[in-house]
Formats: C-alpha cells, sequence, structure tokens
C-alpha cells in the first residue's frame, strides 16, 4: 500500500539482508531495519519490530533464509527452527511458515538450501500479498452491500481493533483489505479505529496507515466501540486474527472478545478476515487450547509518545508500585463472529462453514 504516494511492502530482500519497516518507531518515524541473521530475525520478532500474524510468518521464513546463507548443514536448519519458533506464540503463521521452511529444505542438500531457502520466503511473501488480495475481493461485496442501505454520500462506519492492516501482513492487510478495496472502487468508508492499548498499535499503526493512504478514520478510545453501536454508528466490525479453529473460535488482540460481545447485542455483523492457511484445524476449542502470550508489564505501565520538540519520549502511567498484567490477545467464541472472511469465500464460522471453503 502507499505512504505519501510511494507504493510499500513491509518487508523485502536486498541482497544478503532483509530489509523491514520498524513499527516500534511509527507513527512517528519511518524507518527501516536489515536484518542480516537469525537472532535479529528473532528479536525482531519478540521486540514487535515486526507484527502482525502474517507479518511474523513472513519474517520468520525470511530467517530461516538467512540461518541458511550462514549455516545450511541440518544443525543449522534445527538451530535457525528452534531459534524463530519461540518467538510469539499465539500466531498460527508463525509455525506454518517455519514448518513449511523447515520440511521442504530438509529434502535438499545443504548446498541447496540457501537458495531455496530465499525463493521460498519471497513466495510465501506474494502468497500473502495474493491472499490478502483475495479476502479483499470477498470482504468488498459485504461492504457494497451495506452501501446499498446508505443514503447517497454517507459513509459505511466500520470499527477494527488493533492493527490487521498491512503494516501486519506483506501487503494489503486482512480486515483492512476489504476496506482499501472498497475506498478505492469509490465508495464512501469511514473506520472507527480501537486505539489498542497496552501497545496502541490502533492508534499507531492503523490510523497511519489509513492516514496515509487517504481512507477517512477516527481513532477511539478501547471503550468506546459499545457505545457508538448502541448508537447506531457502526455497521459493521471487521478483525483480524491470530489463530482460528476448526470449529471457527478466534484468538485476537486482548479486547476483540469484548467487541463481539457489544456487536452480538445490538445486532452489528462482526467479522474476521483471516487467510486460510493459518486456520489451526487441530484445534477445536479455543479458550481452552490456544496459547495466549504474556508480554512485559512495561508496555502497561509505560506509553511512549512524541513530545513537541519532536523528542520520542516514555512516561510512566500507573501508579508506582502496582503491579500490572499484559494478556496480548484473547479468544472470542465462534458464535459471537457472523462470518469468516476468507481468500476462498466468507462462510459462517463453525466447523461446516470452515469445511467448506475446501469442498467442491
Ligand atoms: O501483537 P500484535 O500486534 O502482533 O497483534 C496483532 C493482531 O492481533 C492482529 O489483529 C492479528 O495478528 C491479525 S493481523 C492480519
Amino acid at each position: 500500500m502507499k505512504i505519501d504516494g510511494k507504493a510499500y511492502r513491509t518487508i523485502w530482500r536486498e541482497g544478503d539482508a532483509v530489509v523491514v519497516i520498524d513499527q516500534t518507531r511509527l507513527p512517528f518515524r519511518l524507518e527501516t531495519l536489515r536484518l542480516t541473521d537469525v537472532e535479529a530475525t528473532a528479536v525482531a520478532i519478540e521486540t514487535m519490530v515486526v507484527r502482525g500474524a502474517p507479518l511474523i510468518g513472513a519474517t520468520a521464513a525470511y530467517g530461516m533464509a538467512l540461518g541458511m546463507a550462514g549455516d545450511a548443514s541440518d544443525g543449522g536448519l534445527e538451530r535457525a527452527f528452534q531459534r524463530l519458533i519461540r518467538t510469539r506464540p499465539t500466531a498460527i503463521n508463525l509455525h506454518w511458515a517455519l514448518e513449511r521452511m523447515r520440511t521442504r529444505l530438509a529434502e535438499l542438500a545443504p548446498g541447496e538450501r540457501a537458495g531455496a531457502a530465499w525463493r521460498l520466503a519471497a513466495s510465501i511473501a506474494d502468497e500473502d500479498v495474493a491472499i490478502n488480495a483475495g479476502i479483499g475481493r470477498n470482504g468488498l461485496r459485504l461492504i457494497e452491500d451495506l452501501a446499498a442501505g446508505k443514503a447517497d454520500g454517507e459513509p459505511v462506519h466500520i470499527l477494527t481493533h488493533c492493527n490487521a492492516g498491512w503494516l501486519a501482513t506483506v501487503d494489503w492487510g486482512t480486515a483492512t483489505a476489504p476496506i482499501y478495496m472498497a475506498h478505492e472502487a469509490g465508495i464512501a468508508v469511514h473506520v472507527w479505529v480501537d486505539e489498542t492499548r497496552p501497545r496502541n498499535q490502533g492508534a499507531f499503526l492503523t490510523a497511519y496507515e489509513l492516514g496515509h493512504h487517504g481512507v477517512p478514520h477516527t481513532v477511539i478510545a478501547d471503550n468506546t466501540g459499545g457505545h457508538l453501536m448502541q448508537h447506531g454508528m457502526v455497521d459493521c466490525v471487521i478483525v483480524g486474527t491470530d489463530r482460528t479453529t476448526a470449529h471457527g473460535d478466534v484468538a485476537n488482540k486482548i479486547g476483540t472478545y469484548l467487541k463481539a460481545l457489544a456487536a452480538a447485542d445490538n445486532g452489528v455483523p462482526f467479522y474476521v478476515a483471516l487467510p486460510t492457511p493459518t486456520i489451526d484445524r487441530t484445534i477445536a476449542d479455543g479458550i481452552k487450547e490456544i496459547p495466549i502470550e504474556q508480554r512485559g508489564g512495561a508496555e502497561v505501565s509505560e506509553v511512549t509518545g512524541r513530545c513537541a520538540d519532536g523528542r520520542l519520549e516514555t512516561v510512566r502511567i500507573v501508579a508506582d508500585g502496582s503491579p500490572v498484567a499484559n494478556y496480548a490477545f484473547d479468544v472470542t467464541p465462534a458464535r459471537l463472529v457472523t462470518a469468516l472472511i476468507t481468500e476462498r469465500g466468507v462462510v459462517p464460522a463453525s466447523a461446516e462453514g470452515i469445511a467448506s471453503l475446501w469442498a467442491g
């Protein structure tokens, strides 16, 4: 997608390095970071220089390529895999991309692995872009239907949580792909952007990318959505997911579940956008079985912002001595999800709906 007219992806290869947009610096600075080995790649995922389930998967795939460029032995392959797999626990994309890389590379002689790893990582990244475009086309129809019920010029109001935008993927985003396509098709859309404490992915990242692409939006405090829904100010919710079970439960950024409850209470459609390769068919009950990442307390007790003189500063916002807890994700049960928007079609969030994606 575009930043001030220039098209970007979130990750690309430059010679022997992988370049990523440093998302810990946005929205205040647009900076890139060169990753040259497995350890730097793993740290970039852990510290959320790159984040968002699809981008975590693509970055890990490129991390394997960096690993193979350094040590393509069987031991090197296993060490790269083991270092990258433990970076973040909830997003299934990480497992999916790493398993795919390991399986394919293990079949090859060590001398062939580096070249093959670069090619496979690039194809995982390209595949992500194509899948998200498919999600966009399928989700666009839902927005078109909502727009058809509007008076001329009245926008479709869409609420989103966290950042499931292009910054969370290689391009397009998942939740934002239908929004970008609607915007480009000339449909008036307006996005309510949950700020998404504690890390502010909504206020920092979703607002940044929508703003730089010219999509009308408004940032709201996390607890505002229910009020807006009660007053008919939200036409639908679209969020992303880090892992979807075989029965349609979805894990996403902490607070997603509360939005789904409010949407159900107010009859607002609650859509989840996802690439089908990231459905975890080994898991049925999301609440019991999806591992929920717990992150450091400083993400809750501190916040970073830009001072009037342009300096970035981190300040404490919690009473001294108070303990904090930082659960990074929650699980929304399938019964609260109106439909899943995938690149293969829009289906009910149920075992039957998911199975139908591969039928015929
Ligand atoms: O902790 P993050 O920023 O990686 O969490 C991201 C989300 O929760 C996204 O909604 C999810 O990964 C889907 S991204 C298309």
